[in-house]
């Protein structure tokens, strides 16, 4: 057996975070054979729910966990992990504005990003999950200049498997014979789920589009669907996803630790190079295959002219974002 790993969740009394830990402890996300220490970051307030948290995790006797570190304190949470999940933030309260939410976060991820420079591994691949999550991650990175910006990435994966999932329902074929759906851009409403180049393996390999023969539906309700699904949980539980956010945070960190498989892309945050004329230096949600837990943005896709209208709202609302974030940090 490897050494164990240090890894870290925050939020880690919050409701993704108890589907989570579950996944990670039970060797969903870094394999069946790679021992655990798992350090919880929340805030003082919620270590009585925490120390609850912790006793369920000794009662699931999930044998990969070799040691749990509850804990309010940063410089013990983050100290040599090698794997972050950044979900701890402030959730948006009735009456407050996006921006009111957006310098409430952004603040703590700069903290959070000073923490993981002084005390985390070099090499650690930090998920930031918590909203505005592409921003949040754009905004830890460049607080955290000793780790490298490529390890930083930010949570379009639910919005992916929503996509996925919307199309299987329509062919009536299981989830997994759905593949290479994008999800461009920032994981707001001004996402764009892009059905284009994405295939369905039922006999053959054909793409969605010719299996759909409807790009009306592809264009207007698949992607209003999946840009607003996040609200319509919200409307029918009351609370916001949860148990499918904890799934797509242990796909995205799984597929970073051991590469995503032949022929499949993955969609995920990352940090921009202008590609597909996104703005550089935003965290952009891009195709993208990983080996070696290095992303490479899959090139050379055809972008018609609906594609680009949609890329360019979305990519024009994270420069806003990312001046807004900054503004609030240099203050
Ligand atoms: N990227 C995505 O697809 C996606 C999907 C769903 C939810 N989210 C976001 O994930 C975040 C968490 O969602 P949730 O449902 O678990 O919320 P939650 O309110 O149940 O839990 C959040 C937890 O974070 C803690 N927290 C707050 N500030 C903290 C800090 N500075 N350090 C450590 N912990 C801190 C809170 O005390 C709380 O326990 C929210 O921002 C939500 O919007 C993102």
């Amino acid at each position: 057996m490897p050494e164990p790993i240090r890894v870290v969740i925050t939020g880690a009394a919050g409701q993704i975070a108890y589907s989570l830990i579950y996944l990670i402890g039970n060797g969903d996300v870094f394999g069946k054979d790679q021992p655990l220490i798992l350090s919880l970051l929340d805030i003082p307030p919620m270590m009585d729910v925490l120390n609850g948290v912790v006793m369920e995790i000794y009662d699931c006797a999930l044998p990969l966990v070799r040691e749990v570190i509850p804990t309010a304190d940063p410089a013990v949470a983050f100290k040599d992990v090698e794997a972050a999940f950044l979900v701890g933030a402030m959730p948006r309260k009735q009456g407050m504005e996006r921006k009111d939410l957006l310098s409430a976060n952004v603040k703590i991820f700069k903290a959070q990003g000073e923490a993981l420079d002084k005390f985390a591994k070099k090499t650690v691949q930090v998920l930031v999950v918590g909203n505005p999550a592409n921003t949040n991650a754009l905004i830890c990175s460049k607080y955290a200049p000793s780790i490298p910006r490529e390890n930083f990435s930010a949570m379009t994966r639910l919005d992916q498997n929503r996509a996925q999932s919307q199309i299987a329902v329509r062919l009536n074929v299981p989830v997994d014979k759905v593949k290479n759906v994008i999800i461009w851009g920032n994981h707001s409403s001004t996402q764009f789920p892009d059905a284009r180049h994405a295939i369905v393996e039922s006999g053959g390999t054909v793409s969605a589009e010719s299996a759909i023969k409807d790009n009306t539906w592809l264009t207007t309700e698949f992607v209003k669907t999946v840009q607003t699904r996040g609200a319509a949980v919200i409307a029918a539980r009351k609370m916001s996803s949860a148990m499918s956010a904890a799934k797509a945070a242990g796909d995205h960190m799984r597929d970073i630790w051991l590469g995503t498989p032949s022929g499949q892309h993955v969609s995920m945050g990352v940090i921009s190079d202008g590609s597909y004329g996104a703005p550089k230096d935003v965290i952009f949600s891009f195709p993208v295959t990983i080996q070696n837990r290095k992303w490479t943005i899959v090139k050379d896709l055809p972008i018609n002219d609906f594609a680009r209208n949609m890329l360019d709202a979305t990519g024009k609302e994270l420069e806003e974002e990312r001046q807004e974030a900054l503004a609030v940090c240099e203050n």
